[in-house]
């Protein structure tokens, strides 16, 4: 009897700056057979964020970059060393999952349409820091999240899906930013299947 064959799980590196609530959202899809692929390197700018116990825990390798020249970006000798171990460790997909640094060229050039983000607004509104406090400033009724490309611009590249959540009367950023999140944590995992399944269109 032929069983079908399992596909081969496309190998991510997860970028994140943060406690990681999406990168461990990833790793739970991956494990309930929801997601297609693996999660191959952490990487991040904070050597302490809390995205790094993840690779502990999961003994994923783990790679960061403690001393930075620039506040909002590695330089780019920096990310020509985190391109070559994306490339060391075989990575098909980019994966920004509130990764703190705008993506340079030697990044955005190695991977081409393979590098996604996500982001707490209904992009275009609110690019940029904080977007949930942002909405609470503009008085918005409505937010949610965006996954989109990664291009030259701050969160401007092309909108891969979108989830709303309401803004309730008496939201602080926190409340409204806890929400969001936990769409992310529905929306993030969606699309990377879509983008696994494509990659492995004949398997
Ligand atoms: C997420 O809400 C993500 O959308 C945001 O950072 C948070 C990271 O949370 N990203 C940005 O604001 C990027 N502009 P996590 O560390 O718990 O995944």
């Amino acid at each position: 009897m032929n069983l079908p064959k399992k596909k081969s799980p496309v190998r991510l590196s997860v970028l994140g700056s943060g406690k990681g609530s999406n990168c461990r959202t990833i790793l739970s899809a991956i494990c309930a057979g929801q997601l297609d692929a693996e999660i191959a390197l952490i990487v991040s700018d904070q050597p302490d964020a809390g995205i790094s116990d993840i690779a502990r825990e999961a003994s994923i390798p783990f790679l960061s970059f403690p001393e930075t020249r620039y506040r909002t970006r590695l330089s780019e000798e920096q990310e020509s060393r985190l391109v070559a171990a994306l490339y060391n460790h075989g990575i098909e997909l980019v994966v920004l999952a509130g990764y703190m640094r705008v993506i340079k060229a030697p990044l955005l050039s190695a991977f081409p349409g393979r590098i996604v983000n996500i982001h707490p607004s209904l992009l275009p509104q609110f690019p940029g820091l904080a977007a949930w406090k942002q909405a609470i400033d503009a008085g918005a009724t409505v937010s949610g999240c965006t996954v989109h490309f990664v291009d030259e611009g701050i969160d401007s590249g092309e909108i891969l899906g979108q989830e709303t959540v309401p803004v309730l009367p008496g939201d602080t950023a926190e409340s409204l930013h806890a929400r969001i999140q936990i769409a992310e944590h529905h929306l993030f995992p969606t699309i990377l299947q879509r983008l696994c399944s494509a990659l492995r269109p004949n398997e």
